[in-house]
């Protein structure tokens, strides 16, 4: 009797051994078969009360083997229907295969660029500071000395925000600052010279849109201050600066300028040279290219920020990135940096 049971599942293994399955179809009939909720191998564990007991462990042992058996017997059919099929019916991932690589985002010029000039800075010693893109009056004119009427305010056109509140000693106005100058004034009025910091940042002006210029774009601002700091040394630390972001040989020049919160007020060219057709065009023929705006901090600004003029002076100074940005990675409309194209933005992956 525990013979003809014993004989039935070894006839079940081999049946399972020899049994093909040239579809998917057949695979699955096989799967229902042996290995499904209802299959043929489960009611063999009932049979286990008429075995004698000291047969019941090797009869254990055979069902188990009958069930691995429809298993690995079942894989094995499985992949090689599919093998058959070919690569798009019931297709399984290779997961041997190698992955896709993951696109990498990349930095953005602006930020390339930003970079290179704050870690000049930082390494003589300047520290970064920060101050609001929507900003008071006081901060970006009024302090900076740029009374009501004065005309430097129409040099940067200025686009102002409705507070919903009539003007007066409590209601500033609100702007979206032109410069980050106004950094200055923010730095000075809450800590004691030495000063030494850089103020990188986004800036808006009501400017028509163009290739060459743009309603926002972005400065790094300058301020040292201390005790007996001269306009050599202001030099000095410029000429390190475009030494350092332009290639050891290259040559500054200062020219007077105005600027209402420096006196004397100079803007920086940087020699460009004048060897392609392309120099000439972004020389404007001069082989002198314009990158900052610079000066000794006037007096007045000091006074408004609370610095005493007597005992301290300084030098400040701001430049635009994008320009450089322009300059750097040849980029000829300075659009393409607000688009977010990424045909565009790819071309700095791997840039650091
Ligand atoms: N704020 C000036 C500008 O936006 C640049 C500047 C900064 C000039 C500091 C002098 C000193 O053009």
């Amino acid at each position: 009797m525990a013979n003809e049971v014993f004989n039935r599942v070894a006839a079940l293994i081999t049946e399972i051994e020899n049994a093909t399955a040239e579809t998917p179809e057949a695979v699955e009939a096989f799967r229902i078969r042996y290995l499904g909720s209802k299959n043929i191998l489960k009611p063999l564990m009932g049979e286990m009360r008429n075995i004698p007991n000291e047969q019941k462990r090797d009869f254990g042992q055979l069902v188990n083997k009958a069930k691995e058996t429809a298993q690995s017997k079942f894989d094995a059919l499985q992949a090689a229907t599919q093998d058959n099929a070919g690569a798009d019916a019931g297709a399984k991932f290779d997961l041997t295969a190698p992955a896709e690589p993951m696109p990498l985002g990349s930095r953005h010029p602006i930020a390339l660029t930003m970079r290179r000039i704050i870690s000049i800075f930082e390494r003589i010693g300047f520290t970064v500071a920060e101050g609001p893109e929507v900003e008071d009056d006081w901060h970006n004119f009024t302090a900076m000395n740029t009374p009501e009427d004065h005309p430097a305010r129409d040099m940067q056109d200025t686009f102002y925000v409705a507070t919903g509140m009539p003007a007066g000693p409590d209601n500033a106005d609100m702007l979206l600052r032109t410069h980050t100058s106004s950094v200055q004034a923010r730095t000075m009025e809450t800590s004691k010279p030495p000063i030494r910091i850089i103020a990188p940042g986004r800036v808006y002006r009501n400017e028509t849109i163009s290739a060459r210029s743009h309603a926002q774009f972005h400065q790094v601002e300058g301020l040292y201050i201390a005790e007996k700091c001269s306009f050599a040394d202001m030099k000095a630390t410029l000429l390190h600066f475009a030494r350092e972001m332009y290639g050891d040989k290259t040559k500054i020049r200062l020219r007077p300028s105005y600027f209402p919160f420096t006196e004397p007020s100079a803007e920086m060219d940087i020699w460009w040279g004048l060897e392609s057709e392309h120099d000439y065009r972004i020389t404007k023929g001069t082989g002198w290219l314009e990158i900052l705006g610079c000066g000794m901090v006037d007096p007045e600004v000091l006074k408004n920020c609370g610095i005493d003029p007597e005992k301290y002076t300084g030098y400040a100074f701001g430049m635009g990135i994008e320009r450089q940005a322009m300059l750097l990675y040849n980029i000829t409309d300075i659009r393409l940096m607000f688009e977010n194209d990424v045909r565009f933005l790819k071309q700095f992956s791997g840039v650091i």
